[in-house]
């Protein structure tokens, strides 16, 4: 039987893992998204194309690829059905798990009343609502995709949930949605929708006794793991290794090859700890080079350098086999590079992540800058120095960078 290979972000998200996937998914039979919503924004570039996927799976672009969006995933259908507009019959190649739970619009609404009520506290959501869908559906009262295929009774649940929480939602300023409006929104999502839903568990089991090659796409990043992230500053879901078995029904023997996506720096957007965050003209400069503005939110990313401590952590944590280093060519033309390597907690040297990442300060060593690595598709072919600064890092993280990426194509990928 086969086993699945898996993508998952080792920063705080948006480390180029749409790039690869894409770049992975030429050869898949099937693409598979496991956690997160569309507070993910995975962005393909191909030619003069670029596409900014956020629900459905980066294997779209495969035309032979079918792509799964599993249990673990929670999923806005006014979203989805906006972003399956952009392709051509995706019917037989695009299946949603009938157990992911529904977003529906009044999950957005909580998002962003919670956020302004927690003023500079805030966690910098992106405003989409994951954290109130996540919070239903372990609070039990959520609403799944099957349930969508019987409007009428989905209906009648969802006035029930309102009228049992009618205070709250009161609080949060959200209205009770009229009854024969919410049916008629649903019954239009199920016109639409209901031709891809499936029990997908079976479907993936089916594919890996049938020897399929299957690509399991992580959302998020690690540092934003509910469990493992920098907590309460998180996404509301397990975006770690493990969150590709519960979030598809897979169990952790079916799971292959793990490859770890990070950034030849690092980014992040919305609040919460950032030790290596660099606040002068060099972050500034990576912001301006790496282009880096949120693909679903547009916010500016906050950036820095490569924490080889918080690296060490989520390899261990995710099973990384290799790591794909992305963005080098945003490095290119810096004289110098840095790298955190430890972190100062209150006077003390700590070379783990310590509880509450609030307080630690980086160390930094320096690595010598090169001129331009943009485009190369040949590890040879890399200044002597951009070399040295691979190999360093390797090092220190304990892991092999078997891909290096130096520009948005598709085809400007180094393969070690
Ligand atoms: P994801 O969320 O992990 O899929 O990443 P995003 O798509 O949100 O952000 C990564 C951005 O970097 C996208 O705009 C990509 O097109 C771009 N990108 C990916 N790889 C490279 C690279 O090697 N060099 C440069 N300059 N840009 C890249
Ligand atoms: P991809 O898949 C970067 C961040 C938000 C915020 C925190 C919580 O493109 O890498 P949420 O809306 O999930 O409740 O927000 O998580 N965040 C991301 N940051 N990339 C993402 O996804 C993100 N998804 C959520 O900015 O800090
Ligand atoms: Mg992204």
């Amino acid at each position: 039987m086969n086993r699945a290979d898996l993508i998952v972000g080792l920063q705080w998200g948006d480390e180029g893992k749409g790039k690869i996937v894409d770049h992975l998914a030429q050869k898949q039979d099937f693409v598979c998204r496991f956690a997160g919503g569309h507070n993910a924004g995975h962005t393909i570039v191909v030619g003069e194309s670029v596409y900014a996927l956020h629900l459905i799976p980066s294997g779209v672009l495969n035309p032979k690829a079918k792509n799964i969006v599993g249990n673990g995933v929670v999923l806005s259908p006014v979203d989805f059905i906006k972003e399956m507009d952009q392709f051509d019959n995706l019917d037989g190649r695009l299946f949603l798990s009938d157990k992911a739970h529904l977003l529906l619009p009044y999950h957005a609404l909580i998002d962003q009343a919670r956020e302004k009520m927690k003023g500079e506290k805030a966690i910098g959501t992106t405003g989409k609502g994951i954290g109130p869908a996540y919070g239903d559906k372990v609070a039990r009262v959520g609403h799944r995709m099957g349930e969508l295929l019987d409007p009428v009774k989905l209906t009648n649940k969802i006035m029930d949930h309102f009228s049992q929480n009618e205070k709250l939602f009161e609080v949060m300023g959200v209205a009770t949605p009229k009854q024969e409006e919410l049916l008629a929104e649903l019954e239009d999502y199920n016109k639409i929708l209901a031709p891809h839903i499936v029990d997908t568990t079976l479907l993936v089991w089916k594919a890996l006794e049938d020897n399929k090659k299957i690509l399991l796409e992580g959302a998020q990043g690690t540092m934003l793991d509910i469990d493992h992230g920098t907590y309460p500053f998180v996404t509301s879901s397990t975006t770690v290794s493990s969150g590709a078995c519960s979030g598809l029904g897979l169990n952790p023997k079916d799971l292959g090859e793990v490859t770890g996506i990070a950034k030849a720096y690092c980014t992040r957007v919305g609040n919460g700890p950032f030790p290596s965050e660099d606040f002068g003209e060099e972050g500034e400069r990576l912001r301006k080079n790496g282009h880096e503005f949120g693909t679903t939110t547009g916010r500016p990313r906050r950036c820095g350098w490569f924490d080889a401590v918080a690296m060490k952590h989520a390899v261990r944590i995710n099973g990384v086999d290799q790591i794909a280093l992305m963005k080098l060519d945003v490095l290119d033309g810096f004289e110098e590079v840095k790298v955190c390597v430890a972190y100062n907690v209150n006077g003390q040297r700590v070379e783990h992540v310590p509880y509450d990442l609030e307080d630690a300060q980086p160390i930094y060593k320096t690595f010598k800058g090169w001129d331009k690595t943009e485009g190369v598709r040949n590890f040879d072919e890399l200044p002597e120095t951009a070399k040295e600064y691979i190999e360093a890092l390797e090092e220190m993280v304990g892991t092999k960078m078997g891909i290096i990426s130096t520009s948005p194509q598709r085809e400007d990928t180094i393969i070690r």
